[in-house]
């Protein structure tokens, strides 16, 4: 007689172990249920500027939104108030300074040109890199700016290929004023930019003044000498003017897919928001069967401004607003997409701004360019002050933070490094400090005080502020040992670009200024030992912490030095040489494709 195999009962065993692996193995075949993760960086948007963070004239629904059904966190804090330290710190989960990242010496704290030699170093190691080596897909779109080559035009050596990410799409460097179509670089508002101009102008009156003397036989220096020195000048500024003009378009503003050099120099205004949603959007749909990581970095709302028809001239704040409405409405196609493939529950987004809105972007015409801080002091390239600090941050993880979570407790951008590990079920590095903290116990409530009892605040390489959060007690204390000198009766240094970090662009405290951002988050009311009875205690457990941080810090090599940021001619990427111009335009969505009808609601968001 035959039995069917499965009443045979040793084959019942075989089955029973069977099923019993299958449940083993079906999670790592095609189950996985690792969370997915979307991180959205906005480039210099303001606390100010965002709905839930209190804007009501700006329409931000999309951000709102995240807030709404997630967390809002109302003291999120950049490890830096500039955008190249910012993002370094971000991925790695450490301080700028640990890695040469922050500069020293002059005001470049930003990599100025795609063709210098300064980078995230090969050594460190992003949470990019981690989940990719645990089975993640990754992408970053968008801006990048930490470095592309180490010594010529295409060793890549800095690529966010080298650095975790299986896809690139976007600009190795950033937007700059200067990316738009004719405009103006931002340098000739710098401080030295004026200072090179007033000598050359001092060198030519001067050589002038011995024309003249000559002439009238006052001089006795031969007609060729004085011929010679009145050229210096004309041919001192000219080259400046020239390379310090709109022709530095052409070598910055460029458009990279993966390894390849695909707009050089690239059009925003035609359709550079929809250009680089339609990768990501992409990115999501090819990855819905396996765990990913998406960075979208935006170019926006960084100057040049830049908007796409639909967008031009519908805000209550110009370009501007524009652009913040435009940057939102992407991040609302993000997330429906997310939505559209059933995604929401196991994806964790999170949307921050690299740092403060910047004060002294104005153009000319006195046009604001920059964002808005709100209630905070001061913006980006300052210290510590918070208005550049402090970043409009928004997350959502259904699976384990509850709608409409409000986190005040300080927590850093260095924490997404951590937190993301362990959500893959990755560790950290052993081999190095990491200062981010998990921020999922403050998240989900298991925790009501922050694990950072110390922040530091950098200005460059220079201590600028450090942020103390006692285990016990309601306050957040702030000491400021360093802070801009802005310019007479006003908050910002309106006469430069950007505020600097060292000798005459700053004033030092000892004893350092201290305030309470807890319950004085606009830091106006100074703290001192006649209205504090504890105020050396305060300040002394201050530099007691600052202590502890620096005995952890080693000397590494600076990815700043100028003779790395500077332009080298031979590291130019160039995608046909000599011309240098280019536009691949590969996959160009039309906007009729991506853009439904924008509908003028109420101009004033739903909170
Ligand atoms: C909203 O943002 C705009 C643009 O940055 C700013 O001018 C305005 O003051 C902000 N409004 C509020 C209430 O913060
Ligand atoms: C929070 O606490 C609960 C209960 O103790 C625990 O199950 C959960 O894993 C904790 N979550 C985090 C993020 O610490
Ligand atoms: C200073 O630090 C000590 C030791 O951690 C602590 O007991 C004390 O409460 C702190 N003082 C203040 C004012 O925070
Ligand atoms: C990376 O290499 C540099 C130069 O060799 C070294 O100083 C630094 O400590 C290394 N960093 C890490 C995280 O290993
Ligand atoms: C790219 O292609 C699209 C659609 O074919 C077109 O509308 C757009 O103008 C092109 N952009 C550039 C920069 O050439």
């Amino acid at each position: 007689m035959l039995y069917p195999v499965w009443t045979n009962r040793r084959c019942r065993h075989l089955w029973a172990a069977i099923l019993f692996l299958a449940t083993f193995w079906t999670p790592t075949l095609s189950n996985d249920k690792r969370p997915n993760f979307v991180l959205i960086m906005v480039d210099d948007l303001g606390i100010g500027d965002v709905g839930c963070f209190g804007n009501d004239t700006i329409r931000t629904p999309n951000i709102d939104r995240i807030a709404s059904e997630g967390a809002k966190l109302t003291q999120h804090l950049t490890a830096e108030a500039i955008c190249t330290p910012s993002r370094a710190a971000f991925l790695t989960g450490r301080y700028p300074v640990r890695m040469g990242m922050s500069a020293s010496g002059h005001n470049w704290r930003y990599f100025p040109f795609v063709a210098g030699a300064g980078g995230l170093p090969q050594n460190e190691t992003t949470f990019a890199t981690l989940l990719n080596d645990a089975g993640y897909s990754t992408a970053l779109v968008g801006k990048w700016h930490l470095g592309l080559n180490c010594k010529t035009s295409d060793d890549h050596c800095h690529h966010p290929n080298k650095h975790g990410f299986d896809f690139f799409f976007g600009t190795p460097i950033t937007n700059f004023r200067e990316c738009a179509d004719g405009a103006e670089t931002m340098y000739v508002n710098t401080r030295s930019y004026k200072r090179w101009r007033n000598a050359c102008v001092a060198v030519f009156v001067g050589s002038l003044a011995l024309l003249l003397l000559k002439v009238i036989g006052k001089n006795k220096m031969s007609w060729s000498a004085v011929f010679a020195l009145l050229l210096i000048a004309p041919g001192l500024w000219i080259p400046t003017r020239f390379f310090f003009s709109h022709r530095l378009r052409r070598l910055n503003c460029i458009l990279m897919n993966n390894d390849k050099l695909v707009a050089q120099p690239f059009d925003l205004e035609d359709d550079m928001t929809p250009r680089l949603l339609a990768k990501s959007l992409n990115f999501l749909r090819e990855n819905q069967n396996r765990p990913f990581l998406l960075y979208h970095s935006f170019l926006k709302v960084h100057s040049a401004l830049f908007a796409t028809e639909q967008f031009r001239g519908r805000s209550r704040h110009g370009p501007y607003g524009d652009n913040v409405e435009e940057m939102d409405w992407a991040v609302g196609e993000i997330l429906k997409e997310i939505d559209r493939l059933g995604m929401s529950e196991n994806t964790f987004v999170y949307l921050s701004s690299d740092n403060g809105g910047h004060l002294e972007e104005i153009t000319p015409e006195g046009e604001v360019h920059g964002g808005w801080n709100g209630i905070y002091k001061g913006g980006k390239a300052m210290g510590g002050w918070e208005g550049g600090i402090r970043v409009p941050t928004v997350l959502r993880w259904p699976r384990q933070i509850r709608p409409g979570t409000v986190i005040s407790e300080p927590t850093s951008m260095m924490d997404v490094f951590p937190t993301v590990l362990r959500l893959a079920g990755t560790e950290n590095p052993e081999d190095r400090v990491i200062d981010g903290r998990d921020m999922m116990p403050l998240l989900a409530g298991n925790r009501t005080v922050t694990e950072h009892e110390f922040l530091i605040h950098y200005c460059g390489e220079s201590l600028a502020a450090a942020r103390y959060r006692s285990s016990t007690g309601n306050s957040v204390y702030k000491a400021h040992y360093m802070t801009p000198i802005w310019d007479e009766g006003t908050g910002a240094c309106y006469s430069a670009f950007a505020c600097g970090c060292e000798n005459s662009w700053v004033n030092h405290h000892d004893p350092p200024l201290l305030f309470d951002i807890a319950n004085d988050p606009s830091e106006s009311n100074l703290i001192t030992p006649e209205n504090e009875p504890k105020f050396a205690e305060i300040v002394a457990n201050i530099s007691r912490g600052v202590e502890t941080h620096k005995k952890t810090l080693v000397s590494v090599e600076s990815q700043f030095s100028l003779r790395k940021v500077l332009w080298r001619p031979w590291m130019q990427p160039c995608c046909n040489f000599p011309y240098c111009s280019c536009d691949l335009n590969e996959t160009s969505p039309t906007m009729e494709k991506l853009l439904p009808v924008h509908e003028p609601t109420s101009a004033v968001p739903e909170s």
